[in-house]
């Protein structure tokens, strides 16, 4: 096709383009926006109506504040903003530290530095546009803060923004990383905390990968990442011979033990070579480590089962009327101590597993004291009671008897 012919065609779609505005005349875009790029009824009318509650909107802003920042080629206002220009868009004012500090000095203007340093933002100035743009996880028209609860990115709807594209085996396909992420976290405790129990502090996708500068934590962020929350376990594994030996074997800190996202409240079974134990994936049950972990499961059974005992004893001897209340009190001690146990197991070092689980085992045996104390009281209580009833039980007999053998009498003498 020659050069002329082709201006004549564009020309011509020009023309057309035009008459069709001028024809429907309901095209127009709210504000106008006099040189845009003919787009949908629908899709103007649909914008404009999820546009009303963005904070944009809600700011002051309209539609040229976008749409007019992105030019195409002739220079023309496009309402088809290219996926490729999106997070330059955005960041021409976000970057912006005067501009936005004139609407909230406290926003921070770092967002599209961090998304370049993150692997969607590294991928994505390569040219791959299947990863997140700053409007896959923002929205388009629907843009709000995170602490509004219809936001794409509040806590408790941001799982369903990631998951769109990585819970989409035939979207990842051509980068060979794995898909489950999302199921695994719904499964989590932490999953449950933040939406059952509404427990904010627990964490959801951007907590652990943060939120522009999504990255999955390396190797030895691995265990920071969790410890950012969970201080004590990390001290203790940081103190434990796992750490240089899983740091040699370039393996992850917690997540070896605890999974990355299917995080399952451990309990006591978790301890040991047992089938459900995690021990025993890497210890033999007779080697040094695997005795450990094997006495640990039991020393960790038995105090339990101990302060159960204890409790019912202290129970049993409060409901007939003894004063064990300081008893019970230090009993939840017990707990603790065993609590304390749980954790100090991550620095992999019997003595100190040990040291707290004495510790539980004092109280307990104390509590056992004063629960025997209670009851030998009580048995000596009774004693002294049942005494004068059973002399007082005798003394009624005997004088029924008495009376029966007087009113015995009585009777014969009338009858003669
Ligand atoms: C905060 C920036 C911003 C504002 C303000 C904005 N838009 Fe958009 N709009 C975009 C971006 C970015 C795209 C491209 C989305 C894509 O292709 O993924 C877009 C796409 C569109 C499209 C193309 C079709 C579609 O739905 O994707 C239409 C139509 C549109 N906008 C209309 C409007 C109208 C009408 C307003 C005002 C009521 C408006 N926009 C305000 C950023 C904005
Ligand atoms: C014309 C300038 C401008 C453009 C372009 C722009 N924004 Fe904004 N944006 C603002 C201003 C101003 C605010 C309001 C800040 C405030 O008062 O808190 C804001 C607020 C936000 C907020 C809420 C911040 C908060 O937590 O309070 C988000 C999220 C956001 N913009 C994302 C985007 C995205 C994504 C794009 C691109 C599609 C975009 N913005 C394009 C100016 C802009
Ligand atoms: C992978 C998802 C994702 C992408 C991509 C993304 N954001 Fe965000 N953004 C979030 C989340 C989640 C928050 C909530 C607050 C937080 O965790 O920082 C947020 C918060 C914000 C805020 C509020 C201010 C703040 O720091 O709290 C602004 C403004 C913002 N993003 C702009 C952008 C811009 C501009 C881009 C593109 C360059 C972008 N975002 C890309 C997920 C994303
Ligand atoms: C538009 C689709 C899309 C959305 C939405 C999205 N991502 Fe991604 N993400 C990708 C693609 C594609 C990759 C590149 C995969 C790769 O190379 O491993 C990626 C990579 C990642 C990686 C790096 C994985 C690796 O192998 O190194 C992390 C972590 C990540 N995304 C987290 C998130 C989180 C968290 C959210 C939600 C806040 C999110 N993504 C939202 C498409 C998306
Ligand atoms: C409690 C912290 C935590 C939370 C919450 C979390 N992740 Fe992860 N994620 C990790 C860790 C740690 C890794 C690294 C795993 C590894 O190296 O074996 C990871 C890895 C990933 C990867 C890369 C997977 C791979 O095979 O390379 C993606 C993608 C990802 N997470 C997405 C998500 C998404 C989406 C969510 C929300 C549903 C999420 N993560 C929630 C900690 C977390
Ligand atoms: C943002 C804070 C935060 C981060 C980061 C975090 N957690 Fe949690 N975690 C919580 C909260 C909150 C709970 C639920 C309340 C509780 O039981 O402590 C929890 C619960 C747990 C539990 C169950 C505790 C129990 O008593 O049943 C385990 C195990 C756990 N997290 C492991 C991890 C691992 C492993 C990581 C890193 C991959 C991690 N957490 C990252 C906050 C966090
Ligand atoms: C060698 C395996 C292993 C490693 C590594 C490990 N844990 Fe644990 N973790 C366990 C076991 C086993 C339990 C269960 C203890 C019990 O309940 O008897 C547990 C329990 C927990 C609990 C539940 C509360 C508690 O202490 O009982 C949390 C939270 C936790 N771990 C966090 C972490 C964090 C954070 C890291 C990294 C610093 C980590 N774990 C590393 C094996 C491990
Ligand atoms: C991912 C594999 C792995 C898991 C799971 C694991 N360990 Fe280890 N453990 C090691 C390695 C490797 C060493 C260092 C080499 C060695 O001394 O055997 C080690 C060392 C130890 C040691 C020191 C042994 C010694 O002789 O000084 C103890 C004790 C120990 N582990 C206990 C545990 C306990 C308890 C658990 C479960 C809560 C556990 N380990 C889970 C790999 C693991």
């Amino acid at each position: 096709m020659s050069k002329l012919s082709a201006m004549l065609m564009r020309l011509v779609a020009m023309l057309v383009t035009v008459a069709a505005l001028a024809a429907q005349g309901s095209v127009k875009p709210e504000p106008p926006c006099p040189d845009c790029r003919p787009a949908s009824e629908t899709q103007i009318k649909t914008a404009s109506n999820e546009f009303r509650a963005d904070v944009h909107a809600q700011k002051g802003m309209t539609c040229v504040s976008c749409h007019e920042a992105a030019r195409d080629s002739s220079n023309a206002v496009s309402y088809t903003i290219k996926r490729n220009r999106i997070p330059e868009l955005c960041g021409s004012c976000h970057e912006d530290a005067t501009r936005m500090k004139q609407f909230n000095p406290s926003l921070r203007t770092d967002q599209l530095a961090q998304y370049r340093i993150s692997v969607h933002g590294i991928k994505f100035v390569k040219g791959d546009m299947h990863v997140a743009v700053c409007t896959d996880c923002h929205t388009v028209h629907s843009i709000q803060p995170a602490s509004d609860p219809h936001s794409s990115i509040h806590p408790l709807n941001l799982a369903a923004t990631c998951k769109r594209c990585h819970s989409d085996a035939a979207y990842m396909k051509s980068y060979g990383v794995a898909t489950d992420q999302v199921a695994g976290y719904v499964e989590s405790v932490h999953y449950k905390a933040l939406v059952e129990e509404g427990d904010l502090s627990a964490p959801t996708c951007t907590t652990c990968h943060g939120s522009h500068g999504a990255a999955p934590p390396g190797v030895t962020a691995v265990a920071n990442v969790c410890v950012t929350c969970h201080v004590l376990q990390g001290k203790f594994f940081e103190e434990s011979p796992h750490k240089q030996a899983f740091a040699l074997l370039e393996l992850p800190g917690c997540v070896t033990c605890h999974e990355s996202h299917r995080i399952h409240p451990p309990d006591d079974n978790f301890v040991g070579t047992g089938k459900s134990a995690v021990c025993g994936t890497c210890h033999i049950p007779g080697e040094a480590a695997g005795k450990m972990a094997d006495a640990t499961h039991g020393n960790f059974r038995r105090l339990e089962t101990d302060i159960a005992g204890a409790k019912s004893l202290l129970n049993r001897a409060a409901r007939s009327g003894m004063d064990v209340a300081d008893a019970e009190v230090e009993l939840t001690q017990a707990s603790d101590a065993l609590t304390k146990a749980r954790v100090s197991l991550h620095s992999a070092q019997p003595a100190r597993v040990a040291a707290d689980l004495d510790v539980g085992a004092k109280i307990v045996a104390q509590a056992y004291a004063a629960g025997s104390a209670a009851w030998r009281e009580r048995n000596n209580r009774r004693r002294a009671t049942v005494l004068p009833v059973l002399a007082l039980t005798a003394l009624f007999v005997s004088a029924g008897l008495y009376v029966r053998a007087l009113e015995g009498k009585g009777r014969k003498g009338r009858s003669e």
